[in-house]
């Protein structure tokens, strides 16, 4: 009864604290990372658009799968907002890119963030590049 309350005062503290100061996210390994995405993909970054709602919409011309296959010009949405946990994505630099997918009747749309595996690729070591280009992560 005590561990419960104090749990949840402590997610209630945590909820606050995010949103009074920015976005917090999850320590993982890029294993536990590669399993949570829906997608993970790279992908050079050709077109950026901010859509109402402070969300960001970027165009991703996709030249790898690592898990789902995902349109080769991929619609990928990101808010604007760090706190937010948006991301910002330069044009012209190619990424790994990973999300989620929110399917509804009438379109399939993409979602990042900066608590996502989202790295421009040669920021990622080289061991990691090659463990995803060999298809090395662990089916989840
Ligand atoms: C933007 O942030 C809000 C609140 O945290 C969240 O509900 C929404 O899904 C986010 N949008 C995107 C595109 O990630």
């Amino acid at each position: 009864m005590k561990l419960t309350i104090v749990t949840i005062v402590c997610v209630v503290l945590i909820n606050f604290i995010s949103e009074a100061y920015g976005c917090t996210c999850l320590p993982g390994t890029d294993q536990e990372r590669f399993c949570s995405a829906t997608f993970v993909s790279r992908g050079r970054v050709t077109d950026m658009k901010p859509l109402k709602g402070g969300e960001i919409e970027y165009t991703v011309a996709v030249n790898y799968n690592f898990k789902i296959k995902v349109p080769s010009t991929l619609k990928v949405r990101s808010n604007q907002s760090s706190a937010a946990c948006g991301i910002i994505l330069d044009k012209g630099v190619e990424y790994l890119i990973s999300g989620t997918v929110r399917k509804d009747r009438y379109r399939t749309r993409y979602y990042t963030n900066s608590c996502r595996w989202t790295r421009r690729w040669q920021d990622i070591k080289p061991d990691t590049q090659q463990k995803l280009l060999k298809g090395q992560f662990n089916s989840c």
